[in-house]
């Protein structure tokens, strides 16, 4: 009886030590043994600096991680250290990326370079920009025309005007002439909103807007919370002189293609695209993309310290190569295995440029008429009837004035982007019908460079309309003496986080211009050149927005 009993007695110790054990090994060890080969968290930040910086850490590199694995095709890619060595940069720029002793061998490389290729003072760009097809300037507003009346509709927080740092470090230093607006001591956020109006969302030689981009970069972020509703994590940041911007943090390197089975709405945004979308939108004349740069934010001074989101900052840990990581909360891809870290804490990412706030400017949400199925087996209506922009061109608003020719504006701009994702446009409420579409959120371009969706195209070579002032300036962009990588390289060589495209994606540029031009060549030869391209550059003020509204000064 007494054996029996301690027998029993024996085997309860044995079990309850075992589940001791196993309990352990399930708290404790599995997340440390997961996060080694699971976790986002050792995603290489810049490729270039993969090897070295992850050298040191002890990290093999070929554990760049599952998540890499699982969508990228191509993780061990050394295309991108490749094309830094080719995008020539300011000794400037590479100054304002020094201090950060992981970067210190890229900095010597962008130094190097530095001294190879010197920008030129004559710019392809300034050239561009000094053709008489970007001269065109829009008719006279009226107060009907321009999002806000100054004075009347702006109304400023007491509390806010009364601040030192209101105007913030960032504002202009432009002469202006002395008494004359009060708009000259605004903060540039939101000069660049009172500058809105019905054709453009701003101007086309807009000192503001090269202010607000370094705003963007180097204001004091004030506060941090995470935007609600969205698939990814975006942040919305708060800065010193209550500007706003929305910020989406790096997921993808920039040569990490999509991999070709996937749905194009299931890869992640990708920060460099946003960025490479308001360059390219300028460059192609448009100003529909509110401005956005790169930034390099320090994930515990400039988020995890400022934001008042419990369930934001609860997110935040240290993984097991030291870096900071945070995951937020979102529909999809919010979870430990899809963290966002730093290196060690400091994370790039895309800062845009609010819109006005919807209660001061509110905004019309439409369907784009050729959106995608989101299905894996669907079709939509355009994919199965050729005929489809007969019907749409029946159909208000896209039956008169301008929208149809600002749709095939936005196909264009998406072909040559690679943008399947466009399934709404939206546009500001008070311009009605007649005004032009906004270009936002453009995460989904900059995927595959070694592929063109002609897809995208479709709008175009079902409608065969377009713009006469887009067409030739397609034409111009293709030119070898502008060509639209070239231009493309000058303008991102401003940004912070350059090179923001590598050279594929810009080579990408040049072939899909060129395809989007033969669909225009075939569509004149079918249809006539009257019936496809619409003169919109006549002096002829009787047309007034019926068609773009825009005529030559
Ligand atoms: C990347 O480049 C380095 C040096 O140029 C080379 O040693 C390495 O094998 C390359 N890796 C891949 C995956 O191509
Ligand atoms: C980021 O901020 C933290 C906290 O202020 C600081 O300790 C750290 O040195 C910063 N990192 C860099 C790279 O500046
Ligand atoms: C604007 O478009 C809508 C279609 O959504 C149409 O109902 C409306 O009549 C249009 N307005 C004008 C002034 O044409």
């Amino acid at each position: 009886m007494k054996m029996i009993l301690l027998r029993r007695f024996r085997v309860l110790i044995l079990m309850v030590f075992l589940i001791a054990c196993s309990m352990h090994i399930m708290i404790d060890l599995l997340p440390k043994l997961e996060s080694h080969g699971n976790s986002g968290c050792s995603c290489p930040h810049t490729p270039s600096e993969q090897p070295q910086s992850w050298g040191k850490q002890g990290w093999p590199n070929k554990h760049t991680l599952r998540i890499l694995q699982d969508f990228s095709s191509d993780p061990g890619s050394n295309v991108s250290s490749h094309s830094l060595e080719r995008s020539p940069v300011t000794v400037d720029r590479a100054q304002a990326l020094g201090g950060m002793e992981q970067r210190a061998d890229r900095k010597r490389q962008f130094i190097h370079d530095a001294t190879r290729s010197k920008p030129t003072k004559g710019s392809r760009l300034s050239v561009l920009f000094e053709h008489p097809l970007y001269k065109k300037s829009p008719p006279p507003l009226t107060d009907e025309d321009t999002l806000f009346t100054v004075n009347t509709d702006i109304r400023f927080d007491p509390k806010a005007a009364e601040d030192e740092a209101w105007m913030g470090e960032g504002t202009v230093d432009e002469s202006s002439p002395a008494g004359e607006l009060k708009a000259e001591s605004y903060p540039n956020w939101l000069r660049f909103h009172i500058g809105i109006n019905r054709y453009e969302l701003y101007s086309r030689h807009n000192l503001v807007i090269n202010a607000l981009l370094k705003d963007l970069v180097t204001q004091r972020i004030t506060s941090v919370a995470m935007k609600s509703g969205g698939t990814q994590l975006k942040l919305i940041m708060t800065f010193q002189n209550y500007g706003q911007a929305l910020f989406k943090p790096m997921k993808r390197t920039r040569d990490q293609e999509t991999p070709p089975d996937f749905f194009y709405f299931s890869d992640f945004e990708r920060h460099n695209s946003e960025i490479a979308a308001f360059h390219l939108d300028k460059i192609l004349d448009f100003r529909r993309v509110p401005p956005i740069a790169g930034r390099l934010v320090n994930m515990t001074k400039e988020i995890r310290d400022v934001t008042r989101d419990k369930k934001l900052w609860r997110t935040f840990f240290i993984s097991p190569a030291n870096n900071v990581c945070f995951y937020g909360e979102c529909t999809y891809y919010c979870s430990t295995e899809h963290a966002l870290c730093g290196k060690p804490d400091q994370i790039e990412g895309s800062v845009a440029a609010f819109l006005p706030d919807l209660a001061l400017a509110k905004r019309k949400t439409w369907k784009n008429p050729w959106r995608r199925s989101y299905h894996k087996r669907k079709k939509a209506e355009w994919e199965v009837d050729p005929d489809y922009c007969e019907e749409v061109k029946q159909t208000p608003p896209y039956d008169r004035g301008r929208r149809l020719l600002d749709i095939m504006d936005m196909t264009i701009f998406d072909f040559l982007m690679g943008n399947m994702d466009r399934h709404h446009y939206e546009t500001f409420e008070k311009f009605g019908n007649e005004t032009f579409v906004l270009h936002l959120d453009n995460g989904r371009g900059f995927g595959r460079h070694s592929h063109d969706e002609m897809s995208i195209l479709v709008p175009l070579t079902q409608c065969c309309r377009v713009r006469k002032s887009t067409h030739l300036r397609l034409q111009l962009l293709a030119k070898e003496e502008y060509k639209l990588s070239v231009l493309m390289a000058e303008s991102m060589e401003r940004d912070r986080l350059t090179p923001i495209l590598i050279q594929p994606h810009l080579d990408a540029l040049d072939r899909r211009l060129h395809l989007t031009l033969n669909v225009l060549s075939e569509c004149i030869e079918k249809e006539g050149y009257s019936s496809v391209v619409e003169d919109d550059l006549q002096e002829n003020p009787e047309t007034d927005h019926a068609h773009t509204g825009s005529r030559q000064r």
